[in-house]
């Protein structure tokens, strides 16, 4: 399908985001289709996190904006912006589990944050998605009490509490060994399939990269933006940057 045609969800125009006087990202512009799964690479330090925190509404771009669903991030009113929270999940790079409540609470926590929602239909609600990521039968653990693949799991199903129509993941497979890494992107691209999920991840591993994207954009911390754009597979034969060769065909450990 060309891009043309393609329904928009996300629209990143001419951002620059300044963090304590240094410019991070400067004049970045990019979207995001229904339905796809987009990765953000580069390497460390090169601006992946801050990005997303300025998509998620986080932090304030210093020029340029962006929208979701058409609607500006950061000069949404109260309202506008109660909508566009409920439409997103994030799985934050630390799984962001809050280590005194147990994987049912956590599991529950944007539901007390969002609706009104009775007892029954909340259990309910969680017990669905814990099984989603197999963590059925584990409700009343604490993260602690969790392996870290279990604990990412556990952040992916508070994440998707909502039914957000679209996820945003920080490195999802950071410190997974390869084996609960790789089940991990078999569980992203099951949701992104069998709910149409639009799925924006942040990665600079190449195993998951070329397992899960549909499209990837590079960024680079000289550039202070994107420098490459397009199907991996492809970049990584037919790319004319160095930089984007380099990182596309290093040996995966
Ligand atoms: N809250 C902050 N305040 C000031 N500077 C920050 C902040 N967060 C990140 N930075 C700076 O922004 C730059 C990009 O950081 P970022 O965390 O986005 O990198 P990254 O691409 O996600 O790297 P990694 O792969 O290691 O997670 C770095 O120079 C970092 O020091
Ligand atoms: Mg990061």
């Amino acid at each position: 399908m060309n891009n043309e045609s393609r329904d928009v969800v996300i629209s990143v125009e001419g951002i620059t985001a300044r963090l304590e006087g240094n410019t991070i990202l400067e004049n970045v512009s990019f979207k995001v289709f229904r339905g796809e799964i987009l990765v953000i690479m580069g390497r460390s330090g090169s601006g992946k996190s801050v990005l997303m925190k300025h998509i998620i509404g986080l932090f304030s771009p210093v020029e340029g904006r962006v929208l979701i669903n058409g609607i500006d991030v950061h000069k949404a009113d109260e309202s506008e912006r109660a909508n566009i929270r409920r439409s997103f999940g994030v799985l934050f790079q630390s799984g962001g589990l809050l280590g005194s409540m147990t994987l049912s609470e956590n599991t529950a926590l944007p539901l007390e944050e969002h609706n009104d929602v009775p007892d029954g239909l909340r259990e309910m609600l969680v017990r669905m998605k814990l099984r989603l990521v197999r963590l059925d039968g584990h409700e009343n653990l604490l993260p602690s009490e969790l392996s870290g693949g279990m604990r990412k799991r556990a952040g992916l199903a508070r994440a998707m509490v909502l039914d957000p129509e679209i996820l945003f993941f920080d490195e999802p497979s950071a410190g997974l060994d390869p084996v609960t890494s790789a089940e991990l992107d078999s569980t992203i691209i099951n949701i992104n399939e069998g709910m149409g999920t639009t799925m924006i991840v942040v990665s600079h591993e190449l195993q998951s990269i070329m397992g899960i994207a549909h499209r990837v954009i590079m960024l680079d911390g000289e550039e202070k933006g994107i420098i490459a754009e397009g199907d991996p597979r492809e970049l990584m034969h037919r790319s004319s940057d160095a930089r984007v060769l380099n990182f596309l065909n290093r040996r995966v450990a």
